[in-house]
């Protein structure tokens, strides 16, 4: 069963020129193949965005442009992870619970999944998730 021990930051290899940065997620460096990507954007700096755990979706989270804070809870502890740049990414496998809060103004919350959407292998009950922690 996974902990927070299981969240890692990933640091997403770049290439720095004059003419900018450039940033490559490949298969090899994050830990699942990834099969959707979906971004959140235009958020209201208020918002309360996850809320919800998987059963089955393994994701990374990046903030590829301003900032949010990630909360993620395995039913014991939890810790507040600031994402603010574009080349560090968040790996959040099964089971933990996540929150992300605290957006800043045009933030960009990219997020690389490990499935297709499937509504039936969210966890969106936070009671519901701390009895699959104990049982
Ligand atoms: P939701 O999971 O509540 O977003 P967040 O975790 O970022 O707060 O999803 C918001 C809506 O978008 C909800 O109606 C489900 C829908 N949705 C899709 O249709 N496809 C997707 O890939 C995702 C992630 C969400």
């Amino acid at each position: 069963m996974n902990t927070l021990n299981d969240v890692m930051v990933f640091e997403i290899p770049n290439v720095h020129e004059e003419r900018g940065k450039l940033a490559v997620v490949e298969k090899e460096i994050i830990p699942f193949a990834i099969k959707r990507v979906y971004y959140l954007y235009d958020v209201p700096s208020d918002a309360y965005r996850g809320g919800h755990a998987h059963k089955e979706q393994h994701s990374l989270v990046l903030a590829l442009s301003g900032s949010f804070d990630v909360i993620v809870k395995d039913g014991n502890t939890s810790k507040r992870i600031m994402l603010n740049k574009p080349h560090i990414g968040l790996y959040i496998p099964t089971g933990i619970w996540r929150e992300i809060e605290n957006f800043s103004s045009g933030s960009i919350c990219l997020v690389l999944a490990s499935t297709e959407y499937d509504e039936s292998e969210y966890i969106r009950d936070y009671d519901q998730f701390k009895l699959t922690k104990t049982t």
